[in-house]
């Protein structure tokens, strides 16, 4: 169950005028076209991907040692927030996961690239345009390597290529040489691809039920999204201008940064938007609470909880630790209501596949929806193809 709590501030708000408005979206969203197959969750994955997925991630669980995910942005940030979120802290993960092509640091490619030297390894890469420039690389010198340390009929095997259904570099190598390929759907940006093959193959690989992911998504009420999403836009107008994801179970770290890049990449535009920040608590409460307690209005958050009961007793408390972090998480957020500083609650029974699945779909829909309120289009980024192209230009003088 996926339950949001918007009424402790939001009692003497008139909604009425965003009605018309939210009706129109949600016809939008629902009549499908450009960029929004996302929506209807059929469209992500067809029954044979999802059924070739589980097969070789089963392959590869029980053949290699070591798994390399190359992508940025969408192409990584999904994969990387389900796997955080659901794997146990301390494990010896195997295959063991390691993303690339995410930063230009030439150490970290450097290591990589030694480290693979006696480890049996596959290498998905994922970009649905195959020209972004740090997988580009990355996947050049991993490519090499893998040269190097098979034959070619070995490579059938052991390079994955997730991109363009027809277009672009990766397609074509796909083709030229029989790699296993999925596609990232045309009508599918990167943002929104985390439950396509960019996200569930690594995702399965990882050991995560991908099924039961995917099952999570229908039984959002799309209605609580859209509510959220109303929320939003009336703090903004208020000059609430950051959103703070605010979570108290650390291992929802990358669930955040995929969040910011959703709702960053979908709203900052024609000089508009809420700045999507994060708070790790209790960690960030004891270094930025100061500050969102009494800094400069201009932030809200919106709250991810956990409602599970705590079983491990100390003897300080009563309570048992996971008890004690919901106190605190309601009371830190009292605290903030009375400083000005408002939350949406956002609260799963859980944190396992079925209820991300659940987180996904509904920030998705809320993401977009907000796009619609502000006017803007969801589904560009002109801003990033600009400085983009300014670094290609440079390096082709
Ligand atoms: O949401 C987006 O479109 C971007 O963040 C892309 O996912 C990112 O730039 C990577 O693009 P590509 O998959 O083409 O390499």
């Amino acid at each position: 169950m996926l339950r949001t709590d918007f009424k402790t501030y939001l009692k003497d708000k008139n909604l009425k005028p965003y009605d018309a408005k939210i009706l129109e979206i949600k016809n939008t969203l629902s009549n499908g076209g450009e960029m929004l197959d996302w929506y209807d969750i059929n469209k992500c994955i067809s029954l044979n991907d999802l059924a070739r997925i589980k097969k070789i991630s089963q392959e590869i669980r029980q053949n290699c040692e070591l798994f390399i995910v190359i992508g940025i942005g969408g192409s990584f940030l999904g994969a990387k927030a389900v796997i955080t979120a659901l794997k146990p802290y301390f494990t010896k993960d195997n295959p063991e996961i390691i993303f690339a092509g995410n930063s230009l640091s030439e150490s970290y490619l450097t290591e990589l690239i030694d480290y693979m030297e006696n480890k049996d390894t596959v290498v998905n890469v994922i970009s649905k345009s195959g020209t972004t420039l740090e997988p580009s690389i990355a996947f050049d010198l991993i490519y090499n390597k893998m040269l190097q340390k098979y034959p070619t009929e070995e490579l059938k095997k052991r390079i994955i290529i997730t991109t363009d259904p027809t277009k672009g570099v990766l397609r074509k190598l796909a083709n030229d040489n029989n790699y296993p390929s999925f596609i990232v759907p045309e009508q599918i940006g990167g943002r929104y691809s985390v439950l396509t093959a960019v996200g569930l193959l690594p995702i399965a690989v990882a050991g995560i039920d991908i099924d039961k992911l995917l099952l999570g998504t229908k039984e959002v009420n799309k209605d609580l999204a859209f509510e959220y999403a109303v929320n939003r836009d009336i703090l903004y107008h208020q000059g609430k201008l950051i959103e703070l994801f605010t979570f108290y179970e650390p291992k929802l770290a990358y669930f955040t940064e995929w969040l910011k890049q959703l709702f960053g990449e979908t709203q900052g535009k024609d000089l508009k938007g809420i700045y999507p920040s994060s708070s790790n608590n209790t960690r960030d409460l004891h270094s930025l609470g100061q500050f969102y307690q009494e800094g400069t209005p201009i932030i809200f958050e919106t709250v991810i909880g956990i409602n599970q009961k705590g079983h491990l007793k100390n003897n300080l408390y009563d309570y048992p630790v996971e008890d004690i972090n919901m106190i605190a998480l309601k009371q830190v957020a009292f605290a903030h209501l009375e400083a000005g500083v408002e939350s949406n609650i956002i609260m799963i029974d859980q944190l396992d596949e079925f209820h991300l699945g659940m987180l996904i779909y509904f920030f998705e829909i809320a993401a977009a929806t907000g796009a619609y309120l502000l006017s803007v289009n969801p589904f560009n980024q002109p801003g990033v193809n600009f400085y983009k192209n300014l670094i290609t230009k440079e390096l082709k003088k």
